[in-house]
């Protein structure tokens, strides 16, 4: 079989259900072509963050495949960068620890003074270098979501799995993320799936949209969005296309929500 054929991240029936058997998603197939982003959007309990533990090997059990490039996705090749939705900080840890020790793990072999360096670089772009010595629990919500997200950046993965990274964050904050986020991907295009609440959100960043219904028996709805994706940031909320896309998005909402 031809390995272009295998690229990429694909889900194949994968149903998952928690301990005293309440299932939780039904059968879900999908395919995320290697280095592409979609995001992913479905109303509170539709299993999103199951999804993603799943996909990260998080989940003692679940049934179906997970594949990356045609093998198990749970290998240790296969570094998945993930920022949950509650962050995930170790709360006994600095800043600079928790984001150290990630990409010790990952990457051991590579100097610390080097990984100091990056994560300064990481902690500067995404605007908290001066929290670097702070624990996580003495920091506002947006910020610990700003160290979850240095801490996946910067152990560089082949596939980046984001849970509401922004749902903390002011309007402004929340904005200039976004685009910090892609020029990021865009400089290192991990395999992405990204959760969000916010159409707008969901529109201004994934290349497809997938839409997870609120009734696992029905089939998710992938939209897609490569017509605004492909366009500069800045101009994509004032576009017809995203006007357009939102009233698509909405449609597909109400169908399925
Ligand atoms: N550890 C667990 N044990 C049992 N049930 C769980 C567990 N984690 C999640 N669930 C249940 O699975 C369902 C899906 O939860 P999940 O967190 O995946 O939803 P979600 O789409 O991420 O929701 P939200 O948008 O609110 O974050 C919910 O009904 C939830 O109560
Ligand atoms: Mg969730």
């Amino acid at each position: 079989m031809s390995s272009l054929r295998n690229n990429g991240l694909h889900i194949k029936h994968l149903s998952i259900e928690y301990k005293g058997g309440s299932s939780v998603l039904g059968d879900v197939s999908l395919t995320l072509p290697e280095h592409a982003i979609y995001t992913v959007i479905g109303p509170s309990g539709s299993g999103k963050s199951s999804l993603m533990r799943a996909i990260a090997g998080l989940l003692p059990a679940y049934r179906g495949e997970i594949l990356f490039n045609g093998q198990s996705v749970h290998r240790k090749e296969t570094l998945i960068g993930l920022v949950p939705q509650n962050y995930g900080l170790l709360p006994w840890k600095t800043v600079q620890s928790n984001i150290q020790m990630a990409m010790k793990i990952a990457h051991p072999l590579q100097q610390q003074r080097e990984q100091e360096e990056q994560i300064r670089q990481w902690l500067t772009s995404l605007g908290i270098s001066e929290l670097k010595s702070r624990f996580p629990l003495s920091l506002s919500g947006g910020q610990q979501q700003r160290v979850a997200i240095a801490r996946a950046f910067a152990i560089l993965p082949t596939i980046l799995l984001l849970d509401e990274p922004f749902s903390a964050l002011d309007a402004m904050t929340r904005e200039a993320l976004q685009k910090i986020f892609l020029d990021n991907w865009l400089a290192h295009p991990a395999t992405t799936l990204f959760v969000t609440h916010d159409v707008d959100e969901a529109i201004s960043l994934g290349q497809k949209i997938i839409v997870m219904p609120s009734n696992q028996k029905d089939a998710l709805e992938i939209v897609d969005n490569h017509t605004v994706f492909q366009m500069k940031h800045q101009d994509k909320r004032d576009s017809n296309e995203f006007f357009e896309q939102t009233k698509r998005i909405r449609k597909v909402m109400q169908e399925k929500w």
